[in-house]
Formats: C-alpha cells, structure tokens, sequence
C-alpha cells in the first residue's frame, strides 16, 4: 500500500502542477452568469429622482435598500446599503463601537474581548486583532454555537463585548444555525449585557446547493427577543454578481445604526449608487436573486461532489470531513496532528491550500488537524488533480511516510 500511494505522489509532482485551491472564490462559469451586468445601461436617477451621478442618499439609494430588506425581511428604515464589501460594514460596526460605544468607546476597555466560534473566518480574527479585542474561541455544534460554551465563557470573563460569527454555511465548517440556537444565543448575551453585540456575518445568506434545513430571518428572531439594537446583520453580492463588485446590505437598529451611521458620515459621502442601481436592476427582489442563486448551485454542487469522491477514498481513521448544504468551503479535520505536514506536501506537489491554524485565532490549531479546501474557483479537471494530492498527501503524511 505505501509503494502505491508514493508511486502516485511521484506521478502527481511529476505533473509541475500549480493549483491554488486556498481562498472561495467564484469560478468564471458562476461570474458568467452576471455578464449582463457589464453591458447593463443604467438610468440616471433612483426611483425617488435621485441624480446617482453625484453625492448623496448617504445609506444607499431606496431601490438598493428596498432590496437590503426583501432579503433580510427587516424594515427599510434599519437597512443600509453600502459598497462592494460586507467586511467593510464589519469592519465599521467595530470601529463606530471602539471610538464611540456608550458609556464607554472599547478603545477605553482594559481588555476588550470578542467570542467566536472555531473553526471560523480568518479574516474575523485579524480584524479583531487590529483593534486589540481578544478573540474567546467557542466551539460549534451541528445546531449552530456550543451554548454552554457560550454561557461559560460570558460567566467567566465580564469583558466580552460581543459575538462575531456566520449563522448559515459557517466558513469554513458549514453549520447553518437553528432558530433555538439563534433564540438561545440572543437570551444568555441579552442578558448577559444590553450592549452585548450580535454581530452576523451572513455571507452565505443565498448560497444553498442543496435543502438546507429552514432558518428563520435572523431580523425577525432578533425583533420576537427584542434585540435588534444589539444586532447587526451584514451581506454582500460578492458571491452572488462578481467578487468583490457587487453591493453590501447591513440590517439593525436603535444604538448600534445611530454608531455605524456616525461613521460612515465621517468616512463616505455616498457608496457607489450606479453599481447599487445596477445590482437592482439586474437582481431585482430576494425571490429573483434565489433563483439567480440555483444556477449558482448547479455550477458549484458538482464541485463539491467531485472533492467528496476522492475524500470518501479515506477512511475515518484518518480523519473526516464536513458536508455543507451551501457556502464555498470543505473542512478535513485529520484524527493525528498533521494538518501543517499535509499542506505543506501538498505545496511540495504543486496544490496550495489555506495554511494550517488560519482558521483559528493566532494562526493557531492546537490540535493541528483542521484543513481548509476551496473547491469552487478551479476547473473539475484541477480539482480531480488538487484532491488526488490532497488525499495523498493525508495518506503519505498519517503513514510517516518518507518522499
Ligand atoms: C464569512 C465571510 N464573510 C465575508 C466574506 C467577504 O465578503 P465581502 O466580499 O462582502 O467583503 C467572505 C468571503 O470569503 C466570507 O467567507
């Protein structure tokens, strides 16, 4: 058996491949599917009679906002729209809070802390770091965050100012929350604080490619516990349209809007309101967009398929991995602490994955065995190819077998 798994890591490095299979991006056949985008004419002023070719509507044009609430079923009055980036609207939740957060900026805070769970978004993490807020792991469960962990953590540490984290296909292990989970969450942070933040990266909002199980709108979990203004929702087209061209939508409400509207009116006179137009036009309502979003799924399901097919070549003894519903990402978590050994043969042949630990705080995966793949970018012909080493590189690397 080790005979055959080196001939075959030979046969692969042999190929001088270069596959990149590290961040979730479209493929060009899924930004094909938004090509009448790039030759959309658009008129020159919003339905309210707006001028979109000069500055104003500071929080987005209504039609954009319109279509903010259709798929957050929030009230338009709590929705911005903004630019190409929901990270960006991430970024100025934190930064309204640090500077200007009542009855005291976290920027005053001795040791300001932020729950996550894990594994999560790297880019969470360094976001985080930038304003020195201290990242508190809490594991997931298939129900959506670990609640006693949750619990626990909020009794132990009186800093935590807040949860950051992606309620439906996790990146990168794809837990799509349950409303109990949701509910639950609202009631132990509630009460916990009422300026404890709910801070929802929904990136994948839209992305099921197969029956994922119901989740209600989170707006109107948050409305029933009456937290609205302790949560902020965000979105973005980014992998609806094209990667990072599309538009973002944030939904909240009370405090936490006033803060976030304090800082966009400092930082931006208006967002991009003839991209905004654009995405209207072509997107239409949240109904449309799902159905946008099911040729998105035909393209990509088959992709996950594919890296499944030769994952399912591993037994469990050598680890296991996740079966999302939706979203960009497949977690293989390896059962011995080798995960930086396998992407760095993977390397060695030519496929480039995540770095082992970025999707943990620090960098840092104690148990060094969660993997990260990306499937969707490459061609079917790279990924049978990035998947053939991969498997190898796990089997080559739980055997200590020497290349
Ligand atoms: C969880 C999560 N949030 C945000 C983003 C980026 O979104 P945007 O392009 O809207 O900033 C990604 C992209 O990979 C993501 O996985």
């Amino acid at each position: 058996m080790s005979e055959a798994i080196l001939n075959n890591f030979k046969r692969l490095k042999s190929m001088n491949l270069s596959i990149d299979i590290t961040r979730g991006k479209p493929s060009s056949d899924q930004l094909d599917l938004s090509n009448a985008l790039l030759s959309s004419s658009v008129s020159a002023s919003s339905n309210s009679g707006a001028d979109l070719r000069n500055y104003g509507e500071t929080f987005g044009i209504t039609e954009a906002r319109e279509l903010g609430a259709d798929l957050f079923s929030a009230p338009l009055e709590n929705i911005i729209a903004g630019e190409q980036s929901s990270l960006l609207l991430t970024y100025q939740t934190i930064l309204a809070n640090f500077l200007f957060a009542e009855p005291i900026p976290w920027k005053d805070l001795k040791n300001p802390k932020f729950i996550c769970p894990v594994p999560g978004f790297d880019r969470h993490f360094m976001m985080l770091n930038d304003f020195g807020i201290d990242v508190v792991p809490i594991p997931l469960t298939n129900d959506g965050i670990d609640l006693d962990a949750f619990e626990a953590a909020l009794k132990n540490d009186g800093d935590i100012l807040g949860i950051l984290c992606v309620p439906r296909h996790s990146n990168p292990s794809g837990e799509t929350y349950s409303d109990e989970n949701i509910q639950k969450m609202f009631k132990v942070g509630s009460n916990f604080s009422k300026k404890f933040l709910f801070l929802f990266d929904h990136a994948y909002l839209v992305h099921d490619f197969l029956p994922t199980k119901s989740q209600s709108p989170l707006w109107d979990i948050a409305s029933k516990a009456n937290v609205c203004n302790q949560t902020v929702i965000v979105t973005s087209c980014s992998k609806v349209t094209f990667g990072g061209g599309g538009i973002s939508f944030m939904a909240t409400g009370g405090h936490s809007l006033d803060l976030v509207k304090k800082v966009r009116m400092t930082m931006i006179i208006c967002p991009d309101k003839i991209n905004q137009k654009r995405h209207v036009d072509f997107l239409e309502s949240a109904e449309k967009v799902k159905l946008h979003m099911k040729k998105h799924a035909e393209l990509v399901r088959p992709k996950f398929e594919l890296a499944y097919s030769f994952l399912e070549k591993l037994d469990n003894e050598f680890g296991t991995f996740s079966r999302p519903t939706g979203g960009y990402f497949i977690c293989y978590a390896t059962s011995k602490p080798i995960a930086s050994k396998v992407v760095k043969i993977c390397k060695d042949a030519g496929v480039l994955l995540t770095p082992a630990g970025a999707t943990f705080p620090k960098g840092i995966d104690s148990e060094d065995s969660i993997i990260r793949i990306a499937p969707t970018f490459v061609t079917s012909d790279e990924l049978s190819l990035a998947m053939d080493v991969f498997v190898t590189a796990v089997q080559i690397a739980h055997l200590d077998l020497n290349t």
